[in-house]
């Protein structure tokens, strides 16, 4: 991605490509400001970061859900180079585990199966959210209540949102699947690629947001 306005690092200005100025005080640096936002003052400083985009701006994606009665979204928020934030809430699922992936391809001609694979761009076996066997891509299990709320957070590490990382997963796909995902521990060679999570039931495309 190309920034879209320039600034240098001691410079407290930042003009932007259609020429707006931003010359607020930088009372928060580059790195703290990309751990999370919070407040007016805080906002404010970090603007200027933000709106030059770049490698290190703050970027959002969302996945819309909507096939086979399955419906919702997914927020993805960048929290620190090699961490991200997944927000979702969707309606329509059976009660208990789901399996919650991001596949390789965005590309959803052929339904969830032209998704391909788990993305998985480390060469590694199928795992769970955590630990360091394990795709990309695995996003464990997402939990649907007896009154079939799905809805909750949580932070994975190893993607990203930005372009010029090969962990990027803008343009792939995320895949909620009808059974629980075993997280390769199922002693058998479909946990070790796939974690026995069953039928793809719904799929979406992520892609950027603000
Ligand atoms: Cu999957
Ligand atoms: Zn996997």
């Amino acid at each position: 991605m190309k920034p879209c306005c320039s600034h240098s690092g001691k410079s407290k200005k930042c003009i932007r490509k259609d020429g707006k100025v931003f010359s607020l005080p930088r009372r928060f640096t580059r790195k703290r400001c990309l751990q999370g936002v919070k407040g007016f003052s805080m906002r404010s400083s970090c603007a200027p970061y933000n709106q030059c985009g770049g490698k290190s701006g703050i970027k959002k994606a969302v996945a819309v859900f909507d096939m086979n009665g399955i419906k919702g979204t997914v927020y993805f928020t960048q929290k620190t180079n090699d961490q991200v934030l997944v927000d979702y809430n969707l309606e329509g699922l059976k009660p208990g585990f789901h399996g919650f992936h991001v596949h390789e391809y965005g590309d959803l001609t052929d339904g969830c199966e032209s998704a391909c694979a788990h993305f998985n761009p480390t060469g590694k076996q199928h795992g769970g959210r955590t630990g360091t066997e394990r795709h990309a891509g695995d996003f464990g299990n997402i939990i649907t209540s007896e009154t079939g709320e799905t809805k909750g957070s949580f932070s994975v590490k190893g993607v990203s949102l930005d372009y010029n990382n090969d962990k990027c997963i803008i343009g792939r796909s995320m895949i909620v699947h009808a059974d629980r995902d075993d997280l390769g521990k199922g002693n058998n060679e479909e946990s070790k690629k796939t974690g026995n999570a069953g039928k793809r039931l719904a799929c979406a495309v992520i892609g950027l947001t603000r």
